[in-house]
């Protein structure tokens, strides 16, 4: 009898979790900000072709942010000019700090931006040279005028389980920020677990919060860095929740250049598992996102950390 380990989980359907899940892919964006040297333009597109065509409807390509903030991504219009059609439409959210930003995404033919705020205004000076406040007042023209331009608006929230300068997060402080980022109209918040530190009563208590606070789960997605081991747990979770949608990076990618302590996110390959397996569907092939992995790794010099990937690909 074979031994082969298995290429696909044995399904059986979860009577508490929905029906579908929306992924929301970060590899590209997340996962190539963090790396040592520069990824080749080429190469970055080449990967953005193949995460689409495994499956995975929204993908965040990259930022338009100042290249002496983020040099890995500096490359962000000739990414989209190779990219064309397939880096266009409301599926492929960039990250854009401020009008400058949403000048040159507009320029470029975006169809979707992502503002980025903080919990906490350690981190909020870090990553973006602002107060909490004047990174509030930095996006609002910014979600205006994307609206104003049609475009879809993510707004982010970082260190919402935990800060490496300041510790613990208080939820309310985490939802009055969520709450400001909101009001200035944009459609998703994404719950950032920067590094990596939040578990499963934590992701209850944020998420009835913010419910109490009139931001229902329909309008999250969640973001869980997985340094601790606990985004799949965490993501479960926020599933029992309501949220519908789930950020994470193929081959788990990522980390942030201005939180040292940040690692990758949860590994897109290892969510599909679990949500195979429980009978939800994402619309992802796993197969063709481990050989993308496998072929990014390859391109990298070291193999991903992902558990999937490596029981997928690794042989014994
Ligand atoms: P600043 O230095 O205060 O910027 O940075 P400034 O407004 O003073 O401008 C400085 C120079 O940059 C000027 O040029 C501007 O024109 C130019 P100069 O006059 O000196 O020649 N500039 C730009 N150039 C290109 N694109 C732009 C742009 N803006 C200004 N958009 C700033 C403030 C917000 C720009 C900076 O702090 C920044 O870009 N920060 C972003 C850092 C970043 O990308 N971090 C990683 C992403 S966040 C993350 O990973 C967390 C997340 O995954 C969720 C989670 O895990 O929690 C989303
Ligand atoms: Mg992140």
């Amino acid at each position: 009898m074979s031994t082969a380990r298995p290429a696909l989980p044995q399904r059986e359907p979860a009577t508490d979790l929905p029906e579908s899940v929306t992924i929301y892919e970060v590899g590209p964006r997340d996962g190539l900000q963090n790396e040592k040297t520069v990824v080749p333009v080429e190469v970055k597109a080449e990967f953005v072709r193949r995460l689409a065509a495994a499956g995975l409807e929204t993908i965040e390509t990259t930022s338009f942010v100042p290249p002496s903030w983020v040099p890995q991504l500096a490359d962000a219009r000739e990414l989209l000019a190779d990219l064309g059609d397939v880096g266009r439409g409301a599926r492929r959210p960039v990250l854009v700090p401020n009008e400058r930003g949403l000048d040159d995404a507009l320029a470029a033919g975006v169809g979707a931006v992502a503002v980025f705020g903080s919990a906490t205004e350690t981190f909020a000076r870090k990553n973006l040279n602002r107060t909490v406040a004047e990174s509030v007042e930095m996006f609002r023209p910014v979600v205006r005028r994307a609206k104003d331009s049609g475009l879809w608006v993510r707004a982010y929230v970082s260190m919402c389980f935990g800060d490496p300068w300041e510790g613990p997060v208080p939820v309310e402080q985490v939802a009055d920020v969520a709450v400001r980022l909101m009001e200035l109209g944009a459609d998703q918040l994404s719950l950032g677990d920067t590094i990596g530190t939040g578990t499963t009563g934590h992701v209850s208590r944020l998420l009835d919060e913010l419910d109490a606070r009139g931001i229902g789960a329909d309008r999250i997605g969640v973001h869980f860095h997985d340094t601790y081991g606990q985004a799949l747990a965490n993501t479960m979770t926020a599933l029992r929740h309501g949220v519908r949608v789930v950020d994470a990076s193929t081959g788990g990618l990522g980390g942030c250049p201005y939180a040292k302590s940040a690692t990758g996110n949860l590994a897109t390959e290892d969510l599909v598992w679990a949500l195979d397996g429980a009978g939800v569907a994402t619309g992802v092939d796993l197969a063709a996102l481990v050989e993308t992995s496998v072929w990014m790794a390859e391109r990298l010099g070291r193999p991903s950390p992902s558990r999937v990937v490596k029981a997928l690909a690794g042989g014994d």
